[in-house]
């Protein structure tokens, strides 16, 4: 243990302020009214689950087999061993399995950070809601997150070499989204795009990974977080039929702001740094070397942000902007698919596992 209250300095080097602008609120009002959250918070409450005693963390992680699989399915693995001019060329099976496994740790550290944004956001609709139903569903949801953290931290710590910084793209979303202060931008920037694009990346490493604790790891967060995008969703979309178009329009860019930024968020630089390459060399030969599922991948992390913000009337609202945005960027296909505030109750896998 540090002591970081004498060591300004050693405090500064581990943590990140950001002022707020907003105010805590209480309410006298403690009815119960709003039927959705309450079904939405009962079901918080037999679903909590004990990331001590829940997940096989004796599981030994067998990275050799992890790395024959993702050079199997990731075509940018394909690319960089065969194309011809690759600055890795000279690399051996060692370094590409390495690789592999620094690949999944950089996925995992912004997956880590995101839900330390999460924990903190949430944490501030408690005090800034006025609703007493949005309080007490984000009591619970300071919880989860708080168990979000723990699990990523704990098998980054336990599986892996170790962390990687959060990425700047993110860092700045985050940022954004927890100084900006009025309660309702809070849920739009994390329950409704950070959480709906983790909701969907999370999907995708779950379906991918045949790694046995990593897949039941996700398998609970995404339970989890099928939920709080449902609470996203059903708050909102109450708040929103009471603003003017110029508030509505205020919250679309604000929706596609963080869009452009939640798909760029990526940047694998460090993993070079780490793993020996020149990381300019690597990334330019990426860039002339397309990866077309790449694009599609990227795609897919819109599947659940869409559909969410067509149920809260944010795609047509006014002149219909930010669905000509969302066509733009190549994701306006999925504003038919099922919306979270349906899908949270099937995703219940701890529910399932009980029985
Ligand atoms: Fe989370
Ligand atoms: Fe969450």
């Amino acid at each position: 243990m540090t002591d970081l209250v004498r060591d300004p300095a050693l405090l500064e080097s581990i943590v990140h302020d950001i002022d707020l602008h907003t105010d805590a609120l209480f309410t006298w009002d403690y009815e119960r009214s709003r039927t959705a959250l309450v079904k939405l918070y009962e079901k918080a409450k037999t679903s909590q689950w004990n990331a001590t005693t829940d997940l096989p963390w004796d599981t030994e992680v067998d990275w050799d087999k992890l790395a024959d699989e993702t050079a199997a399915q990731n075509q940018r693995f394909f690319i960089l061993r065969s194309a011809e001019g690759s600055p890795l060329a000279h690399w051996g099976d060692k370094e590409w399995r390495k690789l592999s496994m620094e690949m999944q740790t950089a996925v995992l550290s912004q997956f880590l950070h995101g839900e330390q944004g999460a924990l903190i956001c949430t944490g501030l609709i408690t005090a800034t809601v006025p609703w007493v139903d949005a309080k007490y569903y984000a009591a619970t949801q300071v919880m989860d997150e708080a168990r979000h953290v723990e699990v990523f931290g704990r098998y980054i710590d336990e599986k892996t070499n170790g962390a990687y910084p959060i990425s700047p793209q993110l860092g700045s979303l985050l940022d954004d989204i927890i100084a900006d202060g009025r309660w309702d931008i809070t849920y739009l920037g994390m329950q409704i795009m950070v959480e709906g694009l983790a909701l969907a990346a999370f999907g995708f490493m779950h379906m991918l990974t045949t790694e046995p604790l990593l897949k039941k790891l996700l398998r609970y967060v995404m339970s989890d977080e099928a939920r709080h995008v449902a609470f996203g969703v059903l708050s909102l979309k109450e708040f929103y039929e009471g603003l003017d178009e110029a508030e509505i329009r205020e919250r679309q860019e604000f929706a596609y702001e963080a869009a452009v930024r939640l798909r760029n968020r990526f940047m694998v630089q460090e993993v070079w740094e780490r793993l020996g390459a020149d990381p300019k060399a690597v990334i330019s030969f990426l860039e002339a070397n397309h990866d077309p599922g790449q694009q599609m991948f990227q795609t897919m992390l819109f599947s659940k942000i869409v559909p969410n913000a067509k149920k809260l009337g944010l795609l047509d609202a006014g002149d219909g902007w930010l669905r000509k945005k969302f066509t733009e960027l190549g994701v306006i296909q999925f504003e038919d698919w099922t919306d979270t505030t349906e899908e949270y109750a099937e995703l219940d896998a701890v529910a399932a596992d009980r029985g």
